[in-house]
């Protein structure tokens, strides 16, 4: 009860200090005072249609220009996947071309347009890529945060859309979470050391980012016990309000510290209810207690899932609850209808619609839109030199060394190296989900950036081989491992061997080919140092005693074979801690440092585990 006690205080605390320090990176042209104004003004001129059209987001494919103009809409998705395969001057067109027609309104208000740049712009041909955030938390570098973000902003700022669902804060509890590489890790020690600064870099150039999902997304216990895709994400979080508070809310405190402009609503339950209508939580602990002036956005097609409800009464709890702005990317027009009828039968008060506008229409202010609607075409390629020798350096700071038998790292350059495995030559493997498509890239060649096999050959003096017939020429087994890509509960995985289909299990995430590479490499009896590629953390026990060195780099990337040569060949060391609690079988998946009794030995590696050369 006390530490409710000192968390109730914390957060009143948090709140004072918000509403005394509230600003942004780039000033807006106008005050407080002026924008408020000018909000009255609008909510006094704008029909109910044009009020509740600025709280529906559409997905672009789904929405005409005339629709824009017509309906008064706020703001526009591009949804993950949806869009591949383009540059950044057809995302930039794309851009321009809608904002136009919605100035073109009687109304004139611009857009927002949403995506998920989670690791760097991904899903623009040409983007920086950056280690996906469980890399980040393994790196635990507050100002590398700040640049990743401000360089994402950048590239983003490129083809005019500005707003980001990212970052995820969320607080993984369970590794076998398709998740999991979207959260800095399992303790809030690494929510709270690096949100506050990847907020503020992903908010400059004038974009906007979202901390997500609101609240608890990382603790959901298991629906169902197939250990198969959608076992574990958008369940329910049945711990208590102490625990809810202590693991889950610190990322948000610092987000919310750092202004951060937009929180989205997380696909699960908490006690049983589902997270877009509850209310307590919304409206209450984030906007009244947190006094959080920003938007709060809906799930992508969340509020559907509110249960017992119709779709008009779904609708009605969630706008009741405190969503300001409905991602129901394809049923828009349908929720619309229902939002302004239930606004005149009294089901949803006017001053809730009001307050939604207003906290839109602050950060279309805030953000300069009003100004610099459009962007201007620029062909120069997206990424530069200077963007992705930050992603290399991320890269190089998220590696874990876990092993290093008789020093064999770092390798000699002149060393001749064998190179197996799936992930040697492949950018997709590297980048795991949200790559150019929401379930990752359909193969590596629609990536720009270099790849392990690429990397040695430009980094090391020695021979570089790729064919096991070459074993007898070299001094080293290179090993990539790899799992394939996935994204949220297709990556939900209860049996996360490191071999495909071990024991009839079905761990459909790892590589198919890894069991096979393993082999070939025992085969050579030469050394072994193995590299993973994954989301997480897998299941090694059987294995690893073979292994001389073995390197935990997640999902490096674009710049991931040369961050990753950097350190193999010794030009930098190992720095990278941990973020997650490493099983030693399948049995402990699922357990993490916040568990009671944790107890370090039994685990293959504790949080917090890495070794370095020095
Ligand atoms: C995910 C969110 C994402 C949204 C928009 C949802 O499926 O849960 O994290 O921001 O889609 O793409």
């Amino acid at each position: 009860m006390k530490k409710f006690i000192s968390i109730i205080f914390t957060l009143f605390i948090l709140a004072l200090l918000y509403s005394c320090t509230s600003t942004t990176d780039t000033e807006p042209s106008l005050s407080e005072d002026e924008i408020n104004k000018k909000i009255s003004q609008h909510l006094q001129k704008f029909t109910i249609e044009q009020k509740v059209g600025q709280m529906m987001m559409p997905e672009y494919n789904s929405v005409s220009a005339q629709e824009i103009k017509t309906y008064n809409i706020g703001s526009v998705i591009f949804g993950a996947g949806q869009h591949p395969n383009a540059n950044h001057i057809v995302w930039a067109n794309r851009y321009n071309n809608l904002q136009r027609a919605a100035l073109s309104s009687p109304t004139a208000i611009p857009l927002l347009f949403g995506i998920d740049a989670v690791h760097g712009h991904n899903a623009v041909r040409g983007a920086t890529l950056f280690p996906h955030l469980i890399g980040l938390g393994a790196a635990n570098d507050p100002e590398l945060m700040e640049k990743i973000g401000y360089i994402t902003a950048k590239e983003m700022a490129r083809t005019g859309i500005n707003w980001n669902f990212s970052p995820s804060v969320a607080v993984v509890q369970n590794v076998q979470w398709g998740r999991t590489y979207e959260s800095l890790g399992e303790h809030p020690e690494l929510q709270s050391a690096l949100t506050y600064n990847y907020v503020k870099g992903l908010q400059k150039e004038n974009r906007l980012a979202t901390a997500k999902h609101f609240l608890g997304d990382g603790g959901t216990n298991l629906r169902d016990n197939s250990g198969g895709p959608w076992s574990i994400d958008q369940g329910n979080v049945s711990i208590s309000y102490e625990d809810l508070y202590d693991i889950h809310l610190p990322g948000y405190l610092e987000a919310i510290k750092a202004d951060v402009g937009a929180i989205m609503v997380s696909y699960s339950s908490f006690q049983g209810i589902k997270m877009h209508e509850n209310i307590e939580l919304i409206t209450g602990l984030l906007k009244e207690t947190l006094e959080f002036k920003g938007i709060v956005v809906s799930d992508y097609d969340g509020i559907k899932q509110i249960p017992n409800k119709n779709y008009y009464h779904q609708l009605v709890a969630a706008v009741n609850a405190g969503i300001d702005v409905l991602m129901e990317p394809h049923t828009w027009k349908e929720a619309h209808g229902h939002i302004v009828n239930a606004v005149k039968k009294g089901d949803i008060p006017l001053e809730r619609i009001d307050d939604a506008v207003s906290r839109i229409l602050r950060i279309k202010y805030k953000l300069g839109l009003f100004d610099n609607p459009l962007v201007k075409i620029d062909g120069r390629p997206l990424s530069t030199e200077e963007h992705r020798l930050v992603a290399r350096e991320a890269v190089r700071k998220s590696l874990v060394l876990l092993k290093n038998e008789n020093n064999l790292l770092p390798l000699s350059k002149t060393s001749n190296v064998l190179l197996l495995g799936p992930g040697i030559d492949n950018l997709a493997l590297q980048n795991g989900g949200w790559t150019v498509r929401w379930q990752g890239a359909e193969s590596g060649d629609v990536i720009e950036g270099t790849t392990i096999r690429e990397a040695f050959q430009e980094v090391s003096e020695g021979r570089v081989y790729t064919d096991l017939n070459d074993a007898s020429k070299a001094d080293v087994v290179v090993l990539v491992l790899a799992e394939t890509p996935y994204a949220e509960g297709w990556g939900d995985n209860g049996y996360l061997d490191i071999c495909f289909g071990l024991e009839n299990q079905g761990s459909y995430t790892a590589h198919p080919d890894n069991l096979q590479a393993i082999e070939d490499a025992l085969a050579t009896r030469l050394p072994i140092v193995v590299i993973l590629l994954a989301g997480r953390p897998m299941i090694v026990t059987d294995f690893i005693d073979d292994w001389d060195s073995f390197v935990m780099a997640w999902l490096p990337g674009s710049e991931g074979g040369l961050g990753i040569a950097d350190c193999i060949f010794g030009d930098y060391d190992f720095t990278g801690k941990l973020p997650v609690t490493w099983p030693k079988t399948r049995f402990q998946l699922g357990e993490t440092v916040l568990k009671e009794n944790y107890n370090e030995k039994d685990y293959l590696f504790p949080y917090g585990y890495g070794l370095s050369y020095k």
